[in-house]
């Protein structure tokens, strides 16, 4: 995959009608004439101009291009592939499929009975977008990127340490994602995850991220020891992906490192995917893997899971800890939760912890095991190992 902006010149034919259709494309500037092809002369239908997509109708339908697509002047385009387009088709409601379906075979009839009759197009360049199209059209553009950003190895996971409030001994980390972008610089996940998650793209991008992880954590168990762990974050969809678990013991089983060692943080999020989910859950924990309920306290329904549902640790989220010294109902609840996860015998792990005032309230609620910046941000495994040479 090389780029998904591409340069036509004035004259230059995009595509031609009757070509195989593998892609769609946004008009980024210039314009673009569309034509077809009547007994030998060419009938222009309309031109399009910037923000304006076409090639869409070979891919809704499996069908060759209905028309032919021609650069009126220089004309940068946007490639959107024909993957994304399927899966959004997959994805859409059927009754919005059927008339996209029934809308396509129209236009292509209204082609086929066109009469010789010359259409003068209107160059139509200036498009009145309201905010929900302007939108829509940001995110295709966006997920193509986040796509070619993947394609291109600009995804890096960085490390954060996962410790003991006793001591502070780092025993784990946290691998969590960043982009690299060339142009926007280090993208935080907020900004994209979300975007992979509700693609498929999830299902190789969250294979990368385990063996990324799981290689990097024989380097960390080469300076902290073999006790050390990696909690991994998986999303939804990689888990409901059938060969998630055979690609985890796979990986595991290549790198040499225990099940015990790595921790599969999920959220309340996955539970919403139905009854599957406590199956796999039941068969990672019988292959020896930790699981942890992450950012326990901020969704709706967490304690009903905790009853149903066997986990080994659980992670409280930094909203609460954030507050515990300065409001009396964020350290009551936070007090809470630690006993809760004493009393069902789970792990706790308190996030976010940002100064020694709070770490030191949370060791005096009970809590064992901390992550904050004020332990260490998240950085990349050469940042670890550079400083083990220089010490
Ligand atoms: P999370 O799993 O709850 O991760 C903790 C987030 O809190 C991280 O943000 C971390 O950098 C940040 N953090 C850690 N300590 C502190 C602190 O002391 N103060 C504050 N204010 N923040 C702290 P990050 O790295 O931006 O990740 C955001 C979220 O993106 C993660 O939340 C997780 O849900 C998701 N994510 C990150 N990496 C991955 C990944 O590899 N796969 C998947 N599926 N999701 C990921
Ligand atoms: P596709 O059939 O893949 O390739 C030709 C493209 O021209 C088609 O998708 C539409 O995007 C566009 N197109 C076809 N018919 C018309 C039309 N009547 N008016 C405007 N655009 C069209
Ligand atoms: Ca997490
Ligand atoms: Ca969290």
């Amino acid at each position: 995959m090389g780029t998904i902006f591409r340069n036509y010149q004035k004259g230059e034919v995009i595509f031609r009608q009757g070509d195989l259709g593998d892609c769609a494309y946004l008009v980024e500037s210039g314009s673009v004439q569309i034509s077809i092809d009547k007994a030998g002369a060419d009938f222009p239908l309309t031109v399009l101009g910037q923000g304006e997509i076409f090639g869409e109708m070979a891919i809704i339908d499996a069908k060759p291009r209905s028309a032919t697509a021609t650069a009126l002047e220089t004309t940068r385009l946007c490639i959107i592939s024909q993957d994304s387009l399927i899966e959004r088709m997959q994805n859409a409601d059927s009754v919005v499929r059927l008339l996209l379906m029934m809308f396509t075979r129209r236009t292509r009839e209204m082609h086929s009975n066109l009469t010789a009759k010359r259409v003068e197009a209107k160059p139509q360049n200036v498009l009145n977008l309201d905010k929900s199209d302007k939108e829509a059209l940001a995110q295709v553009r966006f997920e193509s990127e986040v796509k070619l950003a993947f394609a291109q190895k600009e995804f890096r996971l960085n490390y954060q340490p996962i410790v003991t409030l006793n001591d502070g001994q780092v025993i784990g980390f946290e691998a969590l994602i960043r982009w690299h972008s060339p142009t926007l610089g280090i993208v935080r996940p907020n900004l994209f995850m979300g975007v992979i998650e509700d693609s498929a793209a999830i299902v190789p991008v969250g294979r990368w991220i385990l063996e990324q992880a799981i290689g990097d954590l024989c380097e960390f168990q080469k300076i902290y020891g073999k006790e050390t762990f990696i909690s991994i974050n998986v999303s939804p969809r990689q888990f409901a992906d059938p060969d998630f678990i055979q690609h985890l013991e796979e990986t595991r089983k290549r790198f040499g490192v225990v099940a015990g060692q790595i921790k599969l943080e999920i959220t309340e999020q996955m539970f919403l995917r139905g009854a599957s989910v406590i199956g796999m859950i039941g068969e990672c924990r019988a292959l020896g893997y930790k699981v942890s309920l992450d950012d326990f306290g901020t969704g709706y329904s967490s304690i009903s899971y905790l009853k149903e549902i066997m986990m080994d640790v659980l992670k409280i989220d930094q909203s609460f800890v954030r507050h515990i010294v300065t409001d009396p109902r964020a350290r009551a609840i936070t007090g809470a939760m630690i006993s809760l996860a004493a009393a069902l015998d789970l792990e706790c792990v308190a996030e976010g912890i940002e100064s020694q005032e709070v770490a030191d309230e949370l060791r005096k609620l009970g809590c064992k095991f901390g992550q904050g910046y004020f332990f260490g941000v998240p950085k990349a495994l050469d940042q670890y190992t550079s400083h083990k040479a220089a010490a």
